[in-house]
C-alpha cells in the first residue's frame, strides 16, 4: 500500500543529511517534500503534545528545539513502517546492540537524542505532515494581504 509519512532529521543527525538520505532511498523510498527550520519550544511542544504527560516531554522538547532541524516528506510501500525500521530502535544505545546498523545505532546516542523521528502510523503521518506542510487550500497565499 502506497503510504506517506513523516521523517525528521534531529539536531544531532543533521550533517548526516547526505547518508541519510541514502538510507530512504536504499529501502525504497523517495523524498517528495524536504525543507530544513528551526522549532521553537512551543512549536516542539505543539509537535510533540501526545508525549505532554511523560517524564521525557522536557528532555525531548529542549533537544529538538536546540538546533535546526530537517523534515521530509517520503513515499513508497508501507511508507510508515519502513521508515520506523530505518530508523531503528527509540533509544540508540539500545539499537547499538542490534546486528543491523540502523539510523539511530549510526548517528544517535541515547534516548533522547536520538538522530531521527517518524510518525507512528497514518494518522501521525497525516497530522505531522500538515504540521511541518501545511496544505493552503481554503487559505490565502502568504504576502497577498
Ligand atoms: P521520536 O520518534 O521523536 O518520538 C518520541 C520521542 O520521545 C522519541 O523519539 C524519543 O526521542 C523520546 N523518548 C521516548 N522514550 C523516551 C525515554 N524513555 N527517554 C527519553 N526520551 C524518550
Amino acid at each position: 500500500q502506497k503510504e506517506r509519512t513523516l521523517a525528521m532529521i534531529k539536531p544531532d543527525a543533521v550533517t548526516k543529511v547526505g547518508d541519510i538520505i541514502q538510507m530512504i532511498y536504499d529501502a525504497g523510498l523517495i523524498v517528495t517534500k524536504a525543507r530544513m527550520t528551526r522549532l521553537s519550544g512551543k512549536q516542539a511542544a505543539d509537535f510533540y503534545m501526545e508525549h505532554q504527560s511523560k517524564s521525557f516531554f522536557n528532555n525531548l522538547v529542549q533537544f529538538v528545539s536546540s538546533g535546526p532541524v530537517i523534515v521530509m516528506e517520503l513515499m513508497g510501500d508501507e511508507a510508515v513502517s519502513v521508515w520506523r525500521k530505518v530508523l531503528g530502535p527509540t533509544d540508540s544505545s539500545v539499537a547499538r546492540k542490534d546486528a543491523s546498523a540502523s539510523l539511530r545505532a549510526q548517528f544517535g546516542t541515547d534516548g533522547t537524542k536520538n538522530a531521527g523521528h517518524g510518525s507512528d502510523s497514518m494518522a501521525s503521518a497525516a497530522r505531522e505532515l500538515e504540521f511541518f506542510f501545511p496544505s493552503t487550500a481554503g487559505h490565502s497565499p502568504p504576502n497577498t494581504a
